[in-house]
């Protein structure tokens, strides 16, 4: 593989390497496993490339998740005063203990494996009616007309948006995929100005009058679990941003992934059982998130026998831990469904684990089965060596699928 010279210092941002990260990560994770990266508006981070080390640093609290401590940071570095935003500055992913806790306990009740298993059918009726509108299509692109409105559709139901409101939920939630939480600058973009106009909207109508879904909860919870209004949008900001690039990019991977491997499509559809047990070896081998997984050090910290000063910013590569031999010795970048229980970090580590973790995998394993079910023969519509990724700081979804039913 190449030498070190040959990695620019931009080395994990080319487009080069969203097409195809895996021979430089294994390269870096044997070379240089916590390895600097340059960031285009100065500055650096340094990126930790071995599950070990990953682990490690995800439940160590020196490397902190608070926003505001990301904040100070980019503003000493650019020398501006920047603040976040309330919608981000307010809920559980961007926040540590004390404030993490009651945060994340007030979301727990709504994303129980038995909650997400209580969702089968409705997931089930709105991917058929997604492959309705794409069966008479000669040439229909999986991402845009199945994976992206998925997980749309089903968390704004969830969180009580009604059916009007959700092509306005799946334009802000695709605007929002090029936004990081350490890149902004402070100012709002319209798509942020807009979804927060309606959340706050919503909030006020479901004050007056409740429904079943997880906004009323949380507006009508008891005195000692109760989030301000603040706090429950930002919530739902999390939820949104959280949970829909993230799954649909999954849906996306996971439907490539078994267009590209026969054998292992074949035994899916077989053994319909499988399809669950399956379902952590295809997020392993997927790994939809890009560089989502980030921290700033509150103190000096020693990783994988690098010191890094207070005050950087440290990205968890998870593309890279999933694939690390020594976690999945058996040939790590091939897709083995009878790969054992494959512990990987999809989902996170620590205290900040993904709440929907259970509710992205019931959605992925409806999204593909359900494509499959109906459709036994569908096939790429284009060469595998022409799927290109989209470039996100966050998330890694595909930027178009086209198939043939
Ligand atoms: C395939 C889909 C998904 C992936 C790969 C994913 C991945 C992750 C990861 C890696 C984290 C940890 C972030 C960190 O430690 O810095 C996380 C946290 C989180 N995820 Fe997900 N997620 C997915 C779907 C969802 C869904 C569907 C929801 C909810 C609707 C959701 C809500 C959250 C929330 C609220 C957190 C923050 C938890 C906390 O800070 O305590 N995610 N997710």
């Amino acid at each position: 593989m190449t030498g070190t010279r040959a990695l620019s210092k931009y080395w994990m941002l080319t487009n080069d390497f969203t097409q195809n990260p895996f021979p430089v990560l294994e390269y870096v994770r044997r070379e240089s496993p916590v390895r600097e990266l340059s960031m285009p508006g100065g500055g650096r981070a340094w990126v930790v490339t071995r599950y070990e080390d990953a682990k490690a640093a995800l439940a160590d609290p020196r490397l902190s998740r608070d926003i505001h401590v990301h904040y100070r940071l980019m503003s000493e570095r650019t020398g501006r005063t920047l603040t976040p935003p309330p919608e981000e500055a307010n809920h559980l992913a961007n926040l540590e203990p004390p404030r993490h806790t009651p945060l994340r306990r007030a979301i727990s009740f709504a994303f129980t494996p038995r909650r997400a298993e209580a969702l089968r059918p409705r997931v089930e009726e709105i991917a058929d009616d997604l492959l309705t509108r794409l069966a008479g299509q000669p040439r229909p692109d999986l991402i845009a007309g199945y994976a992206d409105p998925l997980p749309v559709i089903t968390i704004a139901e969830l969180m009580g948006v009604p059916a009007d409101a959700w092509p306005d939920f799946l334009r802000w939630s695709t605007a929002l995929r090029t936004h990081s939480p350490t890149e902004s600058s402070g100012v709002l973009d319209s798509s942020i100005q807009e979804l927060s106009g309606y959340m706050a909207e919503l909030i006020a109508r479901k004050e007056r009058e409740p429904g079943e879904d997880l906004l009323s909860a949380l507006i009508h919870a008891d005195e000692e679990r109760r989030l301000t209004s603040t706090e429950i949008l930002s919530t739902g900001f999390a939820l949104m941003t959280g949970g829909n690039d993230t799954t649909a990019s999954l849906v996306g991977g996971v439907i490539a992934a078994l267009l590209t491997h026969p054998a292992e499509r074949a035994a899916l559809l077989a053994e319909p059982g499988r399809w669950g047990k399956s379902m952590d070896e295809l997020i392993r081998y997927v790994s939809p998130i890009s560089n989502a997984l980030q921290r700033v050090t509150t103190e000096p910290v020693e990783l994988g026998g690098v010191s890094i000063p207070a005050g950087e910013v440290v990205i968890i590569s998870v593309l890279s831990t999933n694939r690390d031999p020594h976690q999945f010795p058996n040939d790590p970048d091939r897709l083995d469904l009878d790969r054992h229980k494959p512990a990987h970090l999809g989902f996170g580590f620590g205290i900040h684990y993904c709440s929907g973790a259970h509710l992205a995998k019931v959605i992925t394993e409806i999204g593909a089965r359900r494509l499959f079910d109906r459709f036994p023969d569908v096939t790429l519509a284009v060469d595998p060596s022409q799927l290109r990724y989209q470039l996100s700081p966050v998330v890694r979804p595909l930027e178009a699928l086209p198939v043939r039913l």
